[in-house]
């Protein structure tokens, strides 16, 4: 049995190759996997002689409270040695792995955290520029779900500001996001879509504040999902065209 540790691990947006080489070490290294449900199964390929446990996260809903999740996290650091407790994106970002390494520690357990990529990165894989010379000078990152399941305050703030917003959580709530951009006179702003970023099954939907209820009434966009609202959305491409398999090498 390996040392009792926590290793928090960010696997990425979505696309298993997009997990670190450092998270890909500390799964090597794990004796206990906890998994949310946005993370790649693929990925427990790494740890193939760990115990793999799902403690599945969707749409706000927990199959396993979080208090469960932490007192999982302990007994079985203290039963087999060390657990990988994998996060979609980054631990840090609306994930509560701050809570787990705080709950940890307090029970005497070492910590570490290995960052991931968060789907805070995802729209530059189709093309959509989080800043841009002389368009935009600076992005904001908000939740529309605030912790008991209401529109955040920050969407209304966010409306109003000029900088593009990236949205999480919203696409329940898009209507009132919506709304609140209209108040602000910015119908003509524009608003990208990105659904299950990153994957095979990724659908981007594109438009303008007036125009995106219509979209993704149509197009009915899955969840997970980020909303941009922000003048980078309007080159919003359909699929990954900056992939390396399609770059021509001169
Ligand atoms: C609980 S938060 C976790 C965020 C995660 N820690 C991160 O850094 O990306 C879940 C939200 O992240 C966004 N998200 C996560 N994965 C996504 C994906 N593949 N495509 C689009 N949005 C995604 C969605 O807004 C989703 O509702």
């Amino acid at each position: 049995m390996s040392d009792q540790k926590l290793t928090l691990v960010g696997a990425g947006p979505g696309d298993p190759d997009l997990i670190t080489v450092k998270g890909v070490k500390a799964l090597e290294q794990a004796d206990v996997v906890l998994y949310d449900s946005l993370v790649s199964k693929e990925l427990l390929r790494y740890a193939p002689c760990a115990e793999h446990i799902p403690v599945g996260k969707r749409a706000g809903k927990s199959s396993v409270p979080q208090q469960s999740i932490n007192q999982l996290i302990v007994e079985k650091a203290h039963s087999k040695g060390h657990v990988v407790r994998l996060k979609g994106g980054d631990p840090f970002v609306f994930g509560r792995g701050f809570e787990e390494i705080q709950f940890a520690q307090a029970h005497g357990i070492p910590t570490e955290v290995v960052i991931g990529i968060s789907s805070i990165m995802l729209p530059g894989l189709y093309n959509i520029p989080l800043t841009c010379r002389g368009v935009n000078q600076g992005f904001s990152i908000l939740t529309a779900t605030s912790a008991d399941g209401e529109v955040s305050g920050e969407v209304s703030k966010a409306a109003k500001h000029a900088s593009t917003a990236l949205i999480f959580m919203g696409l329940s709530k898009l209507d009132v996001v919506v709304a609140h951009y209209l108040k602000e006179g910015r119908g003509d702003l524009p608003v990208a879509i990105i659904s299950n970023g990153s994957l095979a099954e990724a659908q981007v939907i594109a438009g303008t504040v007036d125009s995106i209820l219509d979209e993704a009434s149509d197009q009915k966009p899955a969840s997970p999902a980020l909303l941009i609202f922000g003048e980078g959305a309007a080159f919003a491409t359909q699929s990954n065209q900056l992939s390396i398999k399609k770059h021509k090498v001169a």
